[in-house]
């Protein structure tokens, strides 16, 4: 039995309308915004307002999803929610924005953490469900309120996040765009590298060269692998949209697969690393701007903590 075509309907995103740049940080830390932009490419990054939760957000973004799918919060049977920063502790905060959204009683809602790559993890557990014919309408979101869990006084590692939200709807496909394929991969032996360990103000700790390393060797594979099952060449790429944690690392996996940088949907200059969010916020802006067109098939790449990483390829 054929398993039927589940597609990306529509995209969104919401990012807080603050703006946190380098040079703001450079007066509160003893750091510069050379040292950041020469690191890391980063220049600023959004910062959730006061009355703005992850909860909000994701709605926000979801709600833009909706409306670019053309498809009602009625009609949705699932809302998966990737996020290390959830509201609290329980319930999940994807029945908070289900309640926000209208979504009805009969979906399933839950969060999924698996840090940074949460969103293509999520991707592929709504297209398993929506393939297996039970469920119809799923939206799939990252949101992510870093600046809650950021130690603002280790400067290695508050330069690097920020704060927003990217949604998409799944479906049945309606013409040739469908989700082609997605891997997912672990590796707990590295869990150590990047965490939030316990203790009265839980904040992000991260061995960020040891990150690195294995964040390019990771990232490679995980394109290699997906591009050789599916049998297509890097060159067959319209666009990769990677995980935006440090243009170095998006530069060395552009080397890696000699591509130019250009065939790179980049935002990390203006949002910083948003975690789960950031590959559905790049990929919405790269939509809304043309720079993902009807027909284009593109590569999604991530890895976060876990260490986890993944990717998944898109045809429009
Ligand atoms: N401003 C100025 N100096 C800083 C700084 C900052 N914000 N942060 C660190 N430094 C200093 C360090 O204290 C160190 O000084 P020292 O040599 O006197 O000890 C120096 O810069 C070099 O630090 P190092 O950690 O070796 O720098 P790096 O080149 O590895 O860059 C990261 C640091 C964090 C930018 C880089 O390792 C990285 O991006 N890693 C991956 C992180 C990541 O993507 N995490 C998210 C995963 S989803």
């Amino acid at each position: 039995m054929s398993t039927p075509a589940i597609a990306i309907l529509g995209t969104g995103a919401h990012a807080p309308a603050k703006v946190l740049t380098n040079h703001e940080l450079a007066r509160l830390i003893d750091t510069t915004d050379e040292w950041i932009v020469t690191r890391t490419g980063i220049r600023e990054r959004r910062i959730a307002g006061k009355n703005e939760s992850t909860a909000t957000m994701a709605a926000a973004a979801a709600r833009a999803a909706l409306s670019d799918a053309g498809v009602t919060a009625d009609q949705i049977d699932l809302v998966i929610l990737a996020t290390l920063t959830p509201d609290l502790p329980m319930p999940a905060t994807a029945c908070l924005v289900q309640d926000l959204l209208g979504v009805p009683a009969r979906a399933a809602c839950f969060d999924l953490n698996a840090a940074c790559s949460g969103f293509i993890y999520g991707l592929d557990t709504a297209w398993a469900m929506l393939a297996s014919g039970r469920y119809h309408h799923a939206l799939v979101i990252g949101a992510e309120k870093m600046s809650s869990i950021v130690d603002w006084t280790d400067r290695s590692t508050c330069v690097l996040f920020g704060d927003g939200a990217g949604a998409a709807v799944l479906g049945p496909a309606r013409g040739t765009a469908q989700i082609l394929g997605t891997r997912l991969y672990a590796e707990g032996a590295h869990a150590h590298l990047l965490s939030i360990p316990r203790g009265p103000k839980p904040v992000i700790q991260m061995k960020g060269r040891e990150v690195f390393k294995n964040a390019v060797r990771q990232m490679e594979d995980a394109v290699r692998e997906i591009l050789e099952q599916h049998g297509l060449t890097a060159a067959q790429i319209s666009s990769v949209i990677p995980h935006q944690a440090n243009i170095r690392i998006i530069e060395s996996l552009a080397q890696y697969l000699g591509l130019p940088l250009e065939r790179f949907v980049i935002n990390l200059d203006r949002h910083g690393n948003t975690s789960a969010a950031s590959i559905p916020l790049a990929l919405d802006q790269a939509r809304r701007s043309g720079r993902v067109r009807a027909g284009d098939t593109t590569l999604l790449v991530a890895f976060g903590a876990g260490l986890t990483y993944g990717s998944a390829l898109v045809r429009w």
